[in-house]
This record gives structure tokens, sequence and C-alpha cells, in this order.
């Protein structure tokens, strides 16, 4: 399934992100950078130590990031430009500010691809994992903050040109295209 906004293209697929073909993926980290399980684990054993190293830097740096922030590091033996390691929110019943944290996610990550010039970009579905954020909210979130983002601004002047979500499991691949075909 994919659409197009303002000259972008937004898609979904499931798979696994690791795999995927183009400039830069996200990763779902967590504060101190150190890698972890799930999508986390899976790109830092394909990219090899070297993507550890430079999370051990940028943590030694500034002590790693916020929920809701991005930083991007080498992607080690992995054919991207870089990888980018955002924090999603940890589910605490919704109260604590966790959607917007979420979409936070998705637009420092999109600024961080931009910065780095990147025409094509993918997201694994972040939170729905360990953090426990309940996916069908995960999902209108993702997709509300990212057509927000390029809605916002001028196509012309951004190098993005692809957008995917990479969905690990089938609920949140089916859920992704439903929800894509709601914005066609
Ligand atoms: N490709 C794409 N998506 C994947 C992959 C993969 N190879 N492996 C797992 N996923 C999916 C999961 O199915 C889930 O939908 O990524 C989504 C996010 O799950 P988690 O990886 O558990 O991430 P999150 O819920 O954000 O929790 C982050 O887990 O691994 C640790 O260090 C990480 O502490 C952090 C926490």
């Amino acid at each position: 399934m994919q659409i197009i906004i303002n000259h972008v293209a937004i898609s979904t697929r499931q798979g696994d992100i690791t795999a995927w073909q183009g400039d830069m993926i996200v990763n779902a980290s967590n504060s101190g950078l150190f890698g972890g399980g799930g999508v986390d684990g899976a790109i830092h054993r394909a990219g090899g130590p070297q993507i550890a190293e430079a999370c051990a830097e940028i943590r030694h740096k500034q002590g790693g990031i916020l929920p809701g922030e991005a930083a991007v590091t080498n992607a080690g033996n992995l054919p991207f430009l870089g990888i980018i390691h955002t924090v999603g929110p940890i589910w605490k019943g919704g109260a604590a500010g966790e959607a917007a944290i979420l979409a936070k996610c998705y637009s420092s990550s999109l600024e961080a691809a931009c910065r780095r010039g990147a025409v094509s970009v993918a997201f694994p579905n972040i939170s729905t994992g360990v953090y426990n954020f309940p996916k069908v909210l995960a999902c209108q979130t993702a997709l509300n903050s990212v057509i927000e983002y390029i809605k916002e601004r001028d196509s012309g002047g951004l190098p993005l040109k692809r957008i995917e979500f990479i969905c690990y499991e089938k609920d949140n691949a089916q859920l992704y295209e439903e929800m894509l075909h709601g914005f066609a």
C-alpha cells in the first residue's frame, strides 16, 4: 500500500528492517543507547560493533537521548548512510504524554534524516514491543506525525521522497495497510 503526499511516497510492508533497501533506517533504542533486544538487537547484530561504539560516544558526550529525541550513528556493516536512533515512550496507561512523545520520535527522526540529505527512510513500529504502546494508537500516531511533518514543509525543499513503515509482525502490517488506505 502506498500513498503520495506532497511528492513523498509513504508505504508499508511486512519484513525485517535490517534487510530494507534505502538511505537510512530508524532504530527503536533506549535513552542510554545501549543495544537491547527487538529491532535494536537486530540492527546491532546485523551492523556489528561499530554502531555500539558510536552509541557509546554519544552517551559519553551528551549522556544519551531523551524519549522523543533522535541521534544518528554510522551503520556499521549495514548498507545505509546511517542509523537514526530514537527512544519511544514506555506505555504507562496513556496519561503521561506517551502519544505526544511517540509523535515526536517520528518528527525528530525525519528531521535527522533530512539533515543528512536522506532521500528514503524506514521506520519500525517504535514502542510497540517491549515498551508496550498499544498498536492501534501507535499506528495512528506514527502516520499522523509523518503526514503532518510532510504537509507542514515545502516538499520542494525536502530531500525525502520515500518513507516506509516496516512491520515485523503481521497484525501491525495489517493495521498499517488499513490505516494508509484511510488516507488514500
Ligand atoms: N525489523 C523491524 N521491526 C522489528 C524487528 C526487525 N528486525 N524486530 C522487532 N521488530 C518490531 C517489533 O515487532 C515491534 O513491533 O519492532 C517493534 C518495536 O519493538 P521493540 O524492538 O521491542 O522496541 P520498543 O517497544 O520501542 O522497546 C524499546 O527494547 O530492545 C529494547 O533497547 C531497546 O530498551 C529498548 C526497548
